[in-house]
């Protein structure tokens, strides 16, 4: 499987802190079944450090050879004015270079609303994919959760929320309505928010059998080459 949201990559955000704690994640990476991560550090708009993270990221990818899984790199853009034009100039990262963009939105105010962002990604050519959408139900309603997808965005949710009453409500409601497009671990470190995806598995596997594969197999293993 693919985790597509990941802050793995060490010294860049308020992810992983080290080198070693970085081969920590990766190795639980492997005992989960991940065969591919997107390295997915913070970008706002104040941080577009585009270049600074791919000197980052490959030295990270060579320092990892050894682990049998494969690395990509691209961000967590926190939304704002102007997202269009700075992923443009090349100073925000897509996934792996190609048009799918993690974005990510306030979890307490609703600054913007979260279909006219992915609108405004969609229609400049991008294909946003919504971060942790499970966090957003405080000022987001199911019409608007179905508005998302209507705009062409994908949705992502984290795997440990499947484990806090409140998110799992949202995914519920998500999963049953056939839109959750991914489950990614959201890992910040190896301790307390490592990588761990057995309650989000094992809920797929009761509840939703027939979209296991494509949570957790290879059904995504191509989608970011294309
Ligand atoms: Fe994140």
């Amino acid at each position: 499987m693919i985790d597509i949201h990941s802050h793995i990559l060490p010294c860049v955000d308020d992810g992983s802190k080290s080198f070693d704690m970085s081969y920590n994640i990766l190795s639980s990476c492997v005992a989960e079944g991940v065969s591919a991560i997107v390295c997915t550090p913070h970008q706002n708009s104040k941080v577009q450090n585009a270049d600074a993270l791919r000197g980052r990221f490959e030295e990270f990818k060579q320092r990892a050879e050894n682990f049998p899984v494969k690395l990509y790199l691209g961000a967590e853009i926190y939304y704002f004015d102007g997202v269009v034009q700075a992923l443009n100039e090349g100073r925000l990262l897509t996934l792996n270079d190609t048009r799918y963009v993690l974005v990510e939105f306030s979890t307490r105010n609703e600054m913007v609303y979260i279909p006219d962002a992915v609108y405004s990604l969609s229609v400049a050519g991008y294909k946003p994919i919504v971060a942790h959408a499970e966090r957003y139900a405080s000022y987001l309603d199911k019409s608007g959760y179905a508005e998302i997808k209507e705009n062409g965005g994908l949705i992502q949710v984290n795997a440990p929320s499947f484990q806090i009453r409140e998110r799992l409500k949202t995914i519920k409601y998500l999963l049953k309505r056939g839109m959750v497009d991914f489950i990614a671990s959201d890992c910040h470190n190896d301790t307390s928010r490592g990588v761990d995806f057995s309650v989000a598995k094992n809920f797929v596997k009761r509840r939703h059998s027939r979209m296991y594969e494509r949570f957790f197999g290879s059904y995504y293993d191509d989608f970011l080459n294309n």
